[in-house]
């Protein structure tokens, strides 16, 4: 019966109104005004005066406490406390000249609840009002002028539920309309904070790369000539000292370690040129998919696929995107090395900034990425991996930039990582050159 009287999300029902305010004081004066008027003697019409100012304070305590029967509870202990009020005010309940305090009940029906709703407490309230005829009609004969006059009563009650529910709709319309908009604001601003960060990483990677590329250069050359030195030492030292020659092996080893990852950092620091062409995706993450579980040792990971029907072919990089796609299957494995887990890889239609294009979702049941590494678990060796470099994801976020796309990580509510990429349909320009230039 009361599916359609639910607390409604105004401000009739926000904290601030629940404490006592100055309309209850109005109330409170109001019902002290009723209490001085006769029959200023009848105890009962006090108490039940009193009844009804509890009621009315209480109201949205018990709406907010019982969000589901609330509000028919409030109408209907009005009802009773009306009908008792009518019986102790008249000689006959049906002639009290207190009858306009049904209006009290049948405007809190109006407040909450539907029209149809609104209606049927209307109904109920006059049905009690009515009630007093059978004791009248008892002692007394029923006039059509009686009738006529009692009936419009009941008119007005309707008119006034009528009236007070409109209003009360609207302003329910309204704070739903508002409230839609600060969740739009909201979700927006959200948006735009993720588009700043991830601005402000391509930048940092940038200039990281920029420096650091030429850092890595300039080691380079004196790294040859190190290993080339070393080499000859080893063959010159063939026929001498032990100690000697087992020293010289480590330098050229050890430069040879050197020289591999200066190598890998010039991969990750050289500008990348994407180029675009329609790419059959979900074809693209099957064979990364074989191709990671085919050389993994760890324990088992099961994988999941949910791709979406009838996408087109997207415009990529295919053996850059090829490597971003190994390198986050690769890490997802890895968070799931020691106990195993599910790998969940989804592929959707999906628009930022009015932009359409493909999400391409990540999901592991590993241990996630704690929120102060977020951001920087995109840097370069940043790793927390015995034998990581730390350069994955660095090279996954520059081939994402490449693609005029975005990347970011979140938490699974449940525990594990999901990386969420997007590639937009249409690059807006040409490719970027993500890093710097370098002269290698
Ligand atoms: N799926 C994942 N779950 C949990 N942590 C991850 C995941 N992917 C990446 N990470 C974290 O990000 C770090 C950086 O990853 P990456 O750049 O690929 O370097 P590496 O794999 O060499 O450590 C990892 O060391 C790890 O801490
Ligand atoms: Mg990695």
């Amino acid at each position: 019966m009361d599916k359609s009287c639910v607390a409604p999300a105004s401000p009739i029902s926000d904290p601030e109104s629940r404490r006592f305010n100055r309309l209850d004081a109005v109330w409170l004066l109001f019902l002290a005004g009723l209490a001085a008027l006769p029959p200023r003697w009848e105890l009962h019409k006090q108490f039940i005066l009193l009844a009804i100012g509890a009621v009315q304070l209480l109201e949205s305590w018990l709406i907010s406490r019982f969000p589901k029967r609330g509000v028919s509870y409030v109408v209907l202990l009005k009802i009773l406390l009306a009908t008792l009020l009518i019986d102790h005010t008249g000689e006959v309940g049906i002639n009290s000249s207190y009858w306009p305090i049904y209006f009290l009940p049948v405007v809190t029906a109006a407040i909450y609840c539907g029209p149809w709703m609104t209606l049927l407490w209307t109904l109920l309230s006059s049905a009690f009002y009515c009630a007093y005829l059978y004791p009248a009609m008892l002692e007394y004969e029923l006039t059509t002028d009686a009738l006529s006059y009692l009936a419009l009563r009941i008119m007005f009650f309707f008119l006034a539920a009528m009236i007070v529910n409109r209003f009360a709709e609207q302003s329910r319309h309204q704070t739903a309309l508002y409230r839609e908009l600060a969740e739009r604001l909201a979700e927006t601003n959200r948006r735009l904070e993720q588009a700043q960060a991830e601005a402000r990483r391509s930048e940092r990677l940038a200039a990281l790369g920029q420096l650091s590329a030429g850092l890595a250069h300039e080691i380079r050359n004196p790294l040859g000539v190190i290993k080339g030195s070393a080499e000859m030492l080893t063959q010159k030292l063939q026929h001498s000292d032990e100690l000697a020659r087992e020293l010289a092996g480590y330098i050229s080893t050890e430069v040879n370690r050197l020289s591999a990852l200066v190598t890998e950092f010039l991969d990750f620091a050289r500008p990348l040129h994407a180029e675009l062409h329609p790419t059959d995706l979900t074809a693209l993450l099957d064979r990364v998919l074989k191709t990671v579980s085919d050389r993994w040792t760890g324990k088992p990971v099961a994988v999941e696929r949910a791709y979406a029907n009838n996408l087109p072919p997207i415009p990529m990089d295919e053996s850059l995107c090829e490597q971003a796609f190994l390198n986050l299957v690769q890490n997802a494995y890895e968070a799931m090395e020691v106990n195993g887990g599910a790998l969940r890889v989804e592929v959707q239609r999906a628009t930022r900034n009015e932009h359409g294009g493909t999400e391409v979702r990540f999901s592991d049941t590993g241990p996630g990425v704690p929120e102060e590494l977020r951001e920087e678990i995109f840097n370069p060796f940043v790793t927390t991996k015995k034998s990581g470099v730390g350069l994955g994801l660095s090279i996954v976020s520059k081939i994402v930039d490449g693609h005029h796309g975005s990347i970011h990580v979140d938490n699974r509510p449940q525990g594990g990582a999901v990386f969420t990429l997007f590639f937009p349909f249409e690059s807006a320009s040409e490719p970027r050159p993500v890093l710097a230039t370098t002269s290698d």
